[in-house]
């Protein structure tokens, strides 16, 4: 046992992720491609991830402006900048120690920016109140959320701590809960009804951890990665009656929050729902709510940034929370002030407006694009099913492999979907992620991949993926 293993058995529990191997792989391919290796195709198309910019999103201009002065202030005496840009950074440099973001802040983030995410809560809840003193900002909601966990699990207790998390579910979750020594208890949305969320499920799973775990929190992703449901308010609420009944914590990820594309609905947040069903459930349930600057339409993942905020907290377990997160370092200035401008963005009649909008609503309309034809297509194909998408970045289409796929993969000692994907990147240059890496439910198999992309990228992804898929049906049927 290697030195690392002894001392942290947590890190031993991690499983591998498979698509680490992906990665690897991916790497290796663009650099034969940069040295004119030749290929069936000219670069790797790599939507593995739920990062815009990767995938050839550009950034927000009002963003980067206010970003730009706000590193070298010099730029606020050139007229090149909108006067609200100007304003901006100056106004958000006023609230930096010294007039600098290279100083650091106060851990839980900069007050103003505090204020003024409290304030985008209230908005956001039609009006219901948001206090500065419950929400913290940390580098991405990530470290929010396992500053939360830090609080909740108890490595060396017995029976373990469990928390209730859905299948499928975002990987780098699954991690940070076994990473703090929580055992991860799935339950499972219903694919065939569009990822439904079943409350009989969550009875279920909860049955399961009876005399074996002691669960103490419920994790939830809405809108869902890498499943795309959006919840609707009645399933808000009987999950809300579900933690409270069972005594469990809320945890919230409410990261994709802008974006939602299906027909009707619209995105409520769990605060919302919760304080609207009042007393006693809006005075007792406990729920992290988080957020994060990666996502929306500024997608600036690089810039480290999210934030919590913290419901009905036990004022013990308030004060342990915020002793922890008044010891840690502050989030990234820079990721905070992207957070602020996320939270607030150029008004009609500000200069930077028609421009910002121009850019948002270009966005919306790529996204809503590629979701329809990425539907049509994989559709169409034999061996694929895909449930409809209402919010999110992702597709997660079900892959019925054939048996001959499935035997390939066992003799190579790795899951069916991550051989399909090594194939996949391997002679069509196209990085998505193996449905494996998400807690799918046993005996299924999926793809992932992020629909976030130009939309000629998308045609290209589709064709390849077409051609690829096609082939690949055949030569293991
Ligand atoms: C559901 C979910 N939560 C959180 C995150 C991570 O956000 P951050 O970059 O703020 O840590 C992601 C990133 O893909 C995500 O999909």
């Amino acid at each position: 046992m290697s030195v690392l293993q002894e001392i942290c058995p947590n890190v031993r529990n991690m499983k591998n992720l498979e698509g680490a191997i992906l990665a690897r792989q991916a790497c290796q391919i663009k650099e034969e491609l940069r040295q004119g290796v030749r290929k069936p195709y000219r670069e790797v198309i790599d939507v593995s991830f739920s990062d815009p910019h990767r995938t050839g999103v550009k950034p927000l201009t009002f963003v980067r402006q206010v970003l730009a002065a706000c590193i070298y202030p010099q730029l606020m005496n050139s007229n090149k900048l909108p006067v609200d840009v100007r304003q901006r950074a100056q106004r958000l440099l006023r609230a930096c120690y010294g007039g600098s973001i290279g100083s650091y802040s106060e851990a839980a983030g900069i007050p103003d920016i505090i204020h003024r995410i409290s304030g985008f809560i209230t908005k956001r809840d039609g009006g219901l109140p948001s206090y500065p003193e419950n929400i913290h900002t940390t580098a991405g909601s990530q470290w929010s959320l396992m500053n939360v966990l830090k609080v909740l699990v108890n490595s060396r207790a017995s029976p373990r701590t469990a928390v209730l998390t859905p299948g499928p579910c975002y990987s780098t979750a699954i991690l940070s809960f076994m990473s703090v020594g929580a055992v991860v208890v799935p339950y499972y949305l219903s694919e065939k009804q569009g990822w439904k969320l079943q409350i009989e499920e969550l009875h279920r799973a909860l049955d399961s951890t009876k005399g074996v775990y002691n669960p103490v929190a419920l994790y939830i992703i809405n809108p869902g990665n890498p499943a795309g449901l959006v919840q609707s308010r009645k399933s808000i609420e009987d999950v809300i009656k579900f933690v409270s009944e069972k005594r469990l914590f809320l945890l919230a990820d409410e990261v994709y929050q802008d974006y939602v594309y299906g027909g009707n609905k619209e995105f409520v947040s769990y605060k919302r729902v919760l304080a609207e069903m009042g007393p006693p459930l809006s005075d007792t349930v406990e729920l992290a709510s988080f957020h994060s600057a990666s996502k929306g339409f500024l997608g600036e993942c690089g810039l480290r940034a999210g934030y919590v905020e913290l419901v009905n907290l036990d004022r013990a377990v308030m004060k342990h929370t915020n002793t922890l997160i008044l010891k840690q370092a502050c989030a990234p200035v820079l990721g905070q002030i992207a957070l602020d401008l996320m939270m607030n963005p150029p008004q009609p009649g500000d200069p930077s407006y028609p421009l910002y909008s121009m850019e948002t609503q270009y966005m919306q309309t790529t996204l809503a694009h590629n979701v329809k034809k990425a539907l049509l297509v994989i559709n169409s194909l034999p061996g694929f099913c895909c449930q409809p998408v209402e919010g999110g970045q992702f597709l997660f289409p079900r892959l019925f492999l054939p048996h001959k796929a499935v035997q390939k993969a066992k003799e190579a000692g790795i899951q069916p979907d991550t051989f399909y994907c090594i194939r996949l990147l391997e002679e069509a240059g196209v990085l998505a992620s193996p449905g494996c890496e998400y807690n799918q439910k046993e005996g299924t198999h999926h793809i992932r991949f992020c629909i976030m992309t130009h939309m000629d990228i998308m045609e290209e992804l589709l064709k390849r993926l077409t051609t690829f898929h096609t082939q690949f049906m055949q030569d293991f049927s």
